[in-house]
């Protein structure tokens, strides 16, 4: 069983919306996945679970699938240093300054606790020079050795209406979350 934990300690980044969106892919080509919120203070993913025909504590699981808290609580470094062998940690991040330099002390307190992580560039538009940030925000985070994704999460207005399992009809949306996966789950 892979786990899959959504996290930065940035708020407003995309966890919530990537877990649903990671559910509901996963759910609709027949995994088995069970569904954590570590987000006690805003639990959109246990409402979107809970809306969405997905049992979120089925039989034997292929995946876990946990969204947290946008805050660095004890809880938090509990959940992110637990199976970490068989754990992948998808941080979302804007292309934002404020998400960038908080993304890169998380990032930072990540490699010390030697845990599975890759950051995740969200919310990247289609025009020309909101990807060419993106790339270059790739390769900054890489030329100090922290790994990110190869694929950009598109800036995507229909993720706003995630209650309504409405993101994968998007997709761009949804290619690059497939290939996300396959990068982090290795096939
Ligand atoms: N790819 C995207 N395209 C468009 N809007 C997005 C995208 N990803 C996230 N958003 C929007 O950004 C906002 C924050 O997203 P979300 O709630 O998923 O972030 P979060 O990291 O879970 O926030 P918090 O830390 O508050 O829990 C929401 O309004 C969401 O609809
Ligand atoms: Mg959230």
């Amino acid at each position: 069983m892979k786990h899959i934990k959504l996290a930065n300690v940035k708020g407003g980044t995309g966890k919530t919306s990537i877990a649903c969106s990671i559910a509901e892919y996963l759910h609709a080509i027949g995994k088995k996945i069970e569904c954590h919120d570590y987000d006690n203070v805003a639990s959109h993913f246990k409402m979107f679970i809970d809306e969405s025909a997905i049992d979120p504590r089925p039989a034997n699981p292929d995946f876990t699938i946990t969204d947290t808290i946008g805050a660095l609580t004890n809880d938090l470094l509990d959940l992110l240093s637990t199976d970490v062998e068989d754990s992948i940690i998808i941080v979302p991040c804007s292309c934002s300054d404020s998400d960038i330099n908080t993304t890169l002390k998380f990032a930072r307190n990540l490699k010390r606790l030697r845990v599975n992580f890759i950051v995740v560039i969200n919310k990247v538009s289609g025009l020309s020079h909101s990807v060419a940030k993106a790339v270059k925000v790739r390769e900054q985070f890489r030329s100090i050795d922290i790994p990110v994704s190869d694929y950009f999460l598109p800036y995507t207005p229909s993720i706003e209406n995630i209650a309504s399992g409405s993101i994968l009809r998007n997709n761009g949306f949804k290619h690059a979350l497939e290939a996300i996966l396959l990068e982090v789950t290795n096939g």
